[in-house]
């Protein structure tokens, strides 16, 4: 039976929430940041951080980093290439996924309130766990397969226009913000593959060097795996790098409905 309230030890209390002070700053903003640690035992509950905006820099992940070092040493986030590049700074941030790297705090509104991506387990504060979604892209083996050797020891050559389809796919970052804002996701991980693991899919079967297409669509051809895709389209609008799984996805069934003709 579907569970509509989250479990009793999941649920937001205030005990043990604290503030953290900006003294004797004159340009503060304030910033609710979900912490929780799973071997406490205790419920998450949301700290608040004041931030003096003329001693910090002016992304989201600046101001994490100031909480971190000068604040709270405990509040755990993901973090490396701090320019959009590495995917691990994704979280939620206002009730919109994005990479905190890249999200000025200047467009934030007055308060801003930072979550995990939704629909993950947590292992930590801000730290969900990929297992289960690194699992999936693992499924699709996402590398080159070719049955023919390369032309003399050559490289596989492609002409641009070949190479100009990868476009809008090789960029992905693998952030997950578009999977875990989709709704058919959230409910079906299990079975759905989601957006991120379709674009990725999408991407080697337009590939013009990949030999085993066929044998991708026959992987795909379920009713789970990609057809719980509805075209929400919320995974579009989310994407930080401006990609477009749904585009992906559609491209995919169009490719299933051509080999059944
Ligand atoms: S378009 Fe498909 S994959 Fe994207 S959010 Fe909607 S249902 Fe999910
Ligand atoms: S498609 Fe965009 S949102 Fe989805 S994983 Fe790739 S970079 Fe992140
Ligand atoms: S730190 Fe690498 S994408 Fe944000």
């Amino acid at each position: 039976m579907a569970e509509f309230r989250l479990p009793a030890n999941s649920r937001i209390n205030g005990k043990g929430a604290t503030t953290h002070k900006a003294e004797g700053a004159t340009n503060v903003k304030s910033f609710q940041v979900y912490r929780y640690d799973p071997d406490s035992g205790e419920n998450p509950r949301y700290d608040t951080f004041e931030i003096d905006l003329d001693n910090c820099g002016p992304m989201v992940l600046d101001a994490l980093i100031k909480m971190k070092s000068e604040q709270d040493p405990t509040l755990t986030f993901r973090r490396s290439c701090r320019e959009g590049i590495c995917g691990s700074c994704s979280m939620n941030i206002n009730g919109k996924n994005g990479l905190a790297c890249t999200t000025a705090i200047e467009d934030c509104g007055s308060e801003v309130k930072i979550t995990p991506l939704p629909h993950m387990d947590v292992i930590k504060d801000l730290v969900p766990d990929f297992t289960h979604f690194y699992a999936q892209y693992s499924s699709i083996q996402p590398w080159l397969k070719t049955v023919t050797p390369p032309p003399s020891g050559k490289e596989r050559l492609q002409s641009p226009a070949e190479r100009e389809k990868l476009d809008g796919l090789y960029e992905c970052i693998l952030c997950a913000c578009c999977s875990t804002s989709c709704p058919s996701y959230w409910w079906n991980s299990d079975k759905f593959l989601g957006p991120a693991i379709l674009l990725q899919a999408y991407r080697w079967l337009a590939d013009s060097r990949d030999e085993y297409t066929g044998e991708r669509l026959d992987e795909l051809e379920d009713p789970f795996r990609l057809y719980r895709c509805h075209t929400i389209m919320n995974c579009a609008n989310v994407c930080p790098k401006g990609l477009s799984p749904a585009k992906a996805i559609a491209e995919t069934k169009k490719l299933m409905v051509e080999r059944a003709i």
